[in-house]
């Protein structure tokens, strides 16, 4: 049981917010427009077949974990349905960042750790002319995405190790990023250093997502130091994750708000 993680859901529960609490107009529609707004459609169920195919087969696949490994289960060997159901973004997590990747009319995003390509899906479905490009070093883990996103054509896998795959492609092809999602290495030293590594493609209209905010203290720390860096204007910590913006016309404020 992650203790830390316990402590920190009940320090969040008493301090969210919801929108009554946001004076800034752009927040105020943002909490109710993508973070309260409650779906009821079944534009996801492909997707969700795919997750729950996932959830029930029992084969084992060979893990290569660059990143902190997982707090349930620290085997090299472990069973598809044990990686789908620790590993991935849970489906209302995934549909915020598929209705960020249309509302904000997404062009460019980035997503650090693709695992088995469930929370890829949702982001290549979003906007079919959006182009996603994720970052795994797990080859079995790629395969199973592979497979799962076969006819998703905006999908661009990357194989290796973010530290030296992702400076390579943005010196490569210079993007301009609308929005990253970094969900890979759960340390304090490689969330620093993807923020690092990301933010001269970032620009004003971005949206950073850091998953895990409260998984450990190496990765509060980094999120409480993300939030304060100059370049970042406003932050919300959703608990499952934090999302970071850079519109200098913003009030410098953190939000800590119900998801
Ligand atoms: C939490 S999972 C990602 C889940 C996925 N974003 C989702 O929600 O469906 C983290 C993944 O990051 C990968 N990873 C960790 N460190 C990495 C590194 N340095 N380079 C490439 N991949 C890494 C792991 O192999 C793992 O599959």
């Amino acid at each position: 049981m992650n203790f830390f993680l316990i402590k920190e859901y009940i320090l969040y529960y008493h301090l969210k917010t919801d929108e009554h609490s946001l004076q800034s107009s752009f927040f105020y529609q943002f909490y109710l427009e993508y973070i309260k707004r409650k779906s009821s459609s079944n534009q996801w169920d492909i997707i969700e077949n795919s997750r729950k195919r996932l959830l029930n087969d029992h084969s084992k696949i060979e893990i290569f974990d660059l990143g902190a490994g997982s707090k349930v289960n620290n085997s090299h060997r472990r069973k598809i349905k044990s990686v789908a159901r620790y590993s991935l973004s849970s489906p209302k997590f995934s549909q915020l960042l598929s209705l960020l990747v249309k509302g904000f009319k997404c062009k460019q995003v980035i997503e650090l750790g693709t695992s088995l390509g469930i929370n890829t899906a949702y982001l290549a479905t979003a906007k079919t002319d959006c182009q996603i490009t994720t970052f795994e070093a797990d080859p079995a883990a790629l395969k199973i995405a592979k497979e799962i996103n076969a006819n998703r054509k905006n999908i661009h896998f990357q194989k290796g190790d973010i530290a030296y795959l992702l400076p390579e492609y943005l010196h490569k092809s210079n993007p301009k990023i609308d929005l990253v999602y970094a969900d890979a290495n759960h340390t304090y030293a490689a969330s620093i250093e993807y923020f690092n590594i990301i933010l001269p493609y970032i620009t004003k209209n971005s949206i950073y997502v850091m998953d895990d905010i409260h998984w450990s203290s190496g990765m509060k720390k980094a999120w409480e130091e993300l939030k304060k860096r100059d370049e970042v204007s406003s932050s919300i910590d959703l608990f499952d994750a934090g999302l970071l913006f850079f519109n200098p016309d913003f009030k410098k404020q953190h939000y800590i708000l119900e998801f």
